[in-house]
């Protein structure tokens, strides 16, 4: 008798434990099969055995219920299977506001932006900040199109068929609306809705799920809308994107329209005019929190007048104009069972909290993070005390501190290790602070030789922002990382791999985990990324403070590999000239150029960049190559602009294939100045460069069109 025959309640812990370990296994692997592969090798039935099994045994344990339990995953693991979608108008995240003088502040601020009296009426609407997850819906003609998830703000996925069959969303919308029409919003679930599916879902033995929202997102990334349209989810139109003639003028009169076109809105959606007015609000909402019948996590503040949102403009990836204003984060108390450290790709180790699973906010929490080994002093926390967590929104939870009557007598001390917990087990170093103290960072001193930060710098290199390669995600770079017979150690290895696998008798596909299909579309997949955009690959190097914003402005500034890797190179080797080039470029400082510098200087970067340069195509920048008298210009915009938000003049100044810089220097051919300029007006004056207001450069610009 094995222990797959054991009745779940006769099991022994340990049993419990291999049992638990065998299911996720296996119904991971019936998963792919089924959902990656399209071969499954079991009968539905002999599926549903296997999850009912797994769900008996997690509830005679509920404390051995894994991180990775079958039971924990929402939905498919479908996002491979759905076209992407690039969205015309980038769909944004909102910054947040978490106290009240953050929301009096947002004001303050936009009252100093749009230059008006300090307590002058500014009309915003608040409304509730619902839990979902977003959708856009393109209407041509009145008929849906298309619809795609947010995905990451720039690129989405396809997920039309799943949307028409929302009863929510129409499919023709009704009334006088734009020719087009991009509407958008959120997708959720009642809570009632949520409490029935998995009443149903249990009687059925499949899994449950955590919270409406993940379900929501789950039913909506469906590979068979049937499913989708089985699944009672819920629509709220609160924004749009592109639109052919705007029918209105006003954030409030905009979501107007778009209940006449057939949406449902949100009835505590209200104008205010003060901060004071909006705090009300919030206040109003929270205590009408408990009573909705769906998830919300604060409430949303929009600037009404539509021209006013477009001289705010946005900053980074949210918009001046909004802010979400959140509730305060949920609680709850659980044991600290152990810490763990993890390395990241710089090598910084980070201690991580292991808890007793707890719900918090209706998601199940087991890790927190504690930052560094100050924070845990500061906290005085022991393993084996009772903890407070809490959780806001989608951060990863927090430990509050202890409770120190529930502190049982063998509670531990946790000592920071002084060696890494790689193989190499190298000492760990603490970083140093500008003053030349201690700082807070530890260190892996092993860099290219810990195997954690070579795997953390290879999942950089295949993230999101970076190389993006489908099928490549962290668990297959672990994979291939510890693969004797198909290593990959290096970026460059990647693009080896499908000649490699040719001329290897070991193949990929015959490998526990993969098949042929699965293989082929890996190769694919990393084919079709050999050609790769200048600011992915900039971005994808894994250089300390280059972001993807930053590899941007760089791609942006250089336009080919080339150009930027002499840069670069020049930089590293004490060349001012270049220096002086890069730091010229707007939000590009010291911290940026020194952290080329040093990676430029380390002689295995140079090999790893140089290796797979050999083996990608990377692809200029989009330089608009435009005549006009702009292009290839060096501009730099100071004073108060009064016409356009410096977003705007940013954006205007590249489209005519000019670079933007913060700084005046020799390099500068042009200073556009709004009043009150001062220092950067004094440096154009001295180098004798041309300076022009705003008026003078609308009157260029227009000229050059
Ligand atoms: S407005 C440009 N309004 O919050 C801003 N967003 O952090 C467009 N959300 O991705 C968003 N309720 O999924 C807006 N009433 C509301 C919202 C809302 C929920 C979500 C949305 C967005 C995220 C931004």
């Amino acid at each position: 008798m094995t222990i797959a025959d054991i009745p779940a309640d006769e099991l022994t812990e340990e049993q419990a434990k291999e049992e638990l370990a065998r299911l996720a296994r296996e119904i991971d692997k019936h998963d792919r099969l089924y959902h990656t592969e399209d071969k499954p090798i079991v009968s539905d039935a002999e599926y549903d055995l296997l999850r009912r099994r797994n769900l008996a045994v997690e509830q005679c344990f509920p404390n051995l219920i894994r991180e990775d339990s079958p039971s924990r995953r929402v939905g498919a693991p479908v996002s491979e299977k759905f076209e992407k979608v690039r969205h015309k108008v980038p769909m944004l995240s909102l910054d947040n506001a978490f106290s009240d003088d953050d929301v009096v502040d947002f004001v303050a601020r936009i009252r100093r932006f749009l230059k008006l009296e300090p307590h002058s009426p500014i009309a915003m609407t608040a409304e509730p900040k619902i839990d979902g997850l977003s959708l856009s819906l393109r209407y041509e003609n009145g008929r849906l199109v298309s619809a795609a998830t947010r995905g990451d703000g720039q690129v989405g996925e396809n997920v039309t068929a799943n949307a028409r069959a929302v009863a929510d969303i129409p499919n023709v919308l009704s009334g006088d609306c734009p020719d087009i029409i991009e509407v958008r919003g959120e997708v959720y679930m009642t809570h009632r809705d949520f409490l029935a599916l998995n009443q149903r879902q249990e009687a059925e033995g499949k899994q449950t799920y955590v919270n409406p929202r993940n379900t929501a997102a789950g039913s909506l990334r469906q590979l068979d809308p049937a499913i989708t349209a089985a699944r009672p989810l819920k629509f709220y139109a609160y924004a749009w994107g592109e639109v052919s003639e705007m029918p209105s003028e006003t954030q409030m009169g905009m979501v107007e329209v778009l209940k006449s076109c057939g949406f449902r809105t949100n009835d505590l959606m209200c104008l205010c005019e003060t901060a004071r007015e909006l705090l009300e609000h919030h206040h109003k909402i929270e205590e009408q929190r408990a009573t909705l019948s769906y998830d919300i996590d604060g409430v949303v503040y929009k600037v009404n007048d539509l021209a006013l949102q477009q001289r705010l403009g946005f900053v980074s990836r949210s918009p001046r104009w909004a802010i979400a204003h959140k509730f305060p984060a949920e609680k709850a108390s659980t044991i600290l069972r152990g810490i763990d450290i993890q390395v990241g790709r710089t090598g910084a180790l980070t201690p991580v909290a292991r808890l007793e699973p707890v719900t918090v906010g209706g998601v199940v929490v087991t890790n927190a993070t504690l930052h560094n080994a100050e924070e845990i002093e500061r906290l005085g926390i022991k393993i084996g005390d009772t903890v407070t967590v809490q959780r806001a929104g989608d951060v990863i939870p927090q430990i509050l501190g202890y409770v120190e009557e529930r502190r049982p007598p063998d509670a531990v001390g946790f000592e920071f290790p002084k060696v890494c917990p790689c193989e190499l087990k190298t000492p760990v170093v603490r970083d140093s602070t500008v003053g030349g103290g201690e700082g807070v960072v530890r260190r892996c001193s092993g860099e290219f030789a810990c195997p954690y930060q070579r795997i953390e710098h290879l999942r950089h290199f295949v993230s999101r922002r970076a190389f993006d390669i489908e099928g490549l995600g962290e668990k297959q770079i672990e994979f291939f990382f510890r693969d004797p017979d198909l290593p990959v150690k290096s970026p460059a290895d990647i693009f080896t791999l499908a000649e490699r696998d040719e001329k290897n008798l070991k193949k990929l596909k015959d490998k526990e985990g993969w098949g042929a299909v699965s293989a082929g579309n890996l190769f694919e997949a990393i084919e079709v990324r050999r050609t790769i955009p200048l600011d992915r690959m900039i971005y994808g190097l894994g250089i300390r403070h280059v972001g993807d914003r930053t590899a941007m402005t760089l791609a942006r500034a250089y336009g080919t590999w080339q150009d930027f890797h002499e840069a670069a190179l020049a930089i590293a080797n004490g060349d001012l000239s270049a220096r002086e080039e890069m730091d010229a470029l707007e939000d590009i400082g010291d911290a940026v150029i020194d952290a080329v510098a040093n990676y430029f200087a380390e002689e295995h970067n140079c090999k790893l960049v140089s290796d797979l340069a050999a083996q990608v195509n990377v692809q200029e920048t989009e330089r608009p190559t435009s005549d006009s008298p702009f292009a290839g210009k060096t501009i730099v915009f100071t004073g108060a602009l009064e016409r356009m938000s410096r977003d705007e003049a940013k954006g205007m100044a590249e489209r005519l294939g000019a670079k933007v810089a913060g700084s005046v220097s020799k390099k500068t051919d042009l200073v556009v100045a709004g009043p009150g300029a001062g220092s950067k007006l004094k440096k154009a004056a001295e180098l004798g460069v041309e300076v022009i207001d705003e008026d003078a450069w609308f009157a260029q610009v227009d000229g050059s069109g």
